[in-house]
């Protein structure tokens, strides 16, 4: 087929047209997938990476109570490692001075700690609050721990403790520090209830993942300069498992022995707590 040139000329304004159009089209959708894509990071960060602590406390509990029956599966510990790394050393720290012992475990999620503690069949004689701002992780918790005259379960936030000052021989909180509205003010709380003497174990989260949590972690001189201003003293930094630190430290005073966990005045006051 032979076009004239008149034919060329009538075709040309509306390809360029089309092109033109097409050009448009082609990088609006360039610009919307790469807003898709922005948009499933955001999602991706705020619900998975940093579990919706940028969100609010509603959020954060929200999804551990989605995510309760499914908890121990992810995280998928060897119980052996648990009672090697978590339950022989945290039971050295208490020592002998705070037994029997009456321990609050602030976030205790699953009761991993009480039930590593107890697998490991040290501190029989130790009397357990164990609290989280989510309902279905304590439920789970129910369900591990057996012997429950030993265990209180109580369902609430730590930004604020329902206990008076001075109340716990041990206070204890494990990777849920950042996951808090206001860490700060949750380590105060942590430390009001604590007796003088008495013990202190925290983590701090470190590691590649922290760097994905701007302003809800420290760094290991941070976190022993906010302990020592608070009076804390014996304070032991050292490496725990994946991507935490350990960090145990006493509060300042006399411990007067013996530990709480028969004292009938403070299982009176326990009874008292919703
Ligand atoms: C990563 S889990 C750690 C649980 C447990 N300590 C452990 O080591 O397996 C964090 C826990 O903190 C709890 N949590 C988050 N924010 C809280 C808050 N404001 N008050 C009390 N618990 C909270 C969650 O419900 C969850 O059970």
């Amino acid at each position: 087929m032979v076009y004239n040139k008149q034919d060329v000329y009538s075709i040309h304004p509306f390809c360029d047209h089309c092109i033109h159009i097409l050009h448009h089209l082609l990088l609006l959708t360039l610009l919307f997938i790469a807003l898709l894509a922005l948009i499933a990071l955001a999602i991706y960060w705020l619900f998975f990476v940093t579990e919706g602590v940028y969100l609010g406390e509603k959020v954060v509990v929200w999804l551990y109570d989605l995510y309760a029956r499914h908890y121990d599966t992810i995280k998928d510990w060897d119980l052996q490692d648990e009672i090697e790394y978590l339950a022989q050393p945290f039971v050295a720290l208490i020592g002998e001075r705070r037994r029997p012992p009456l321990i609050l475990d602030v976030a205790t999620g699953t009761g991993r700690l009480p039930l590593a503690v107890q697998l490991s069949g040290l501190l029989p004689d130790a009397r357990w609050v164990l609290l989280d701002a989510s309902n279905n992780m304590l439920q789970v918790a129910k369900e591990r721990l057996t012997s429950h005259d030993r265990y209180h379960f109580i369902h609430q936030s730590a930004q604020s403790l329902p206990f008076e000052d001075a109340f716990f021989d041990v206070v204890t909180c494990l990777e849920a520090l950042e996951f808090m509205p206001d860490p700060i003010h949750a380590l105060d709380e942590l430390i009001r209830v604590l007796r003088p003497g008495g013990l202190l174990l925290i983590t701090n989260r470190t590691g590649p993942g922290a760097r994905w949590l701007p302003g809800r972690i420290w760094t290991r001189n941070q976190v022993f300069q906010l302990l020592k201003s608070r009076g804390m003293t014996a304070i032991g930094i050292r490496p725990f498992l994946v991507d935490y630190e350990w960090v145990s430290a006493v509060k300042k005073g006399v411990f007067i022995s013996p530990g709480r966990a028969q004292d009938p005045l403070a299982l009176a006051k326990l009874r008292e707590l919703p």
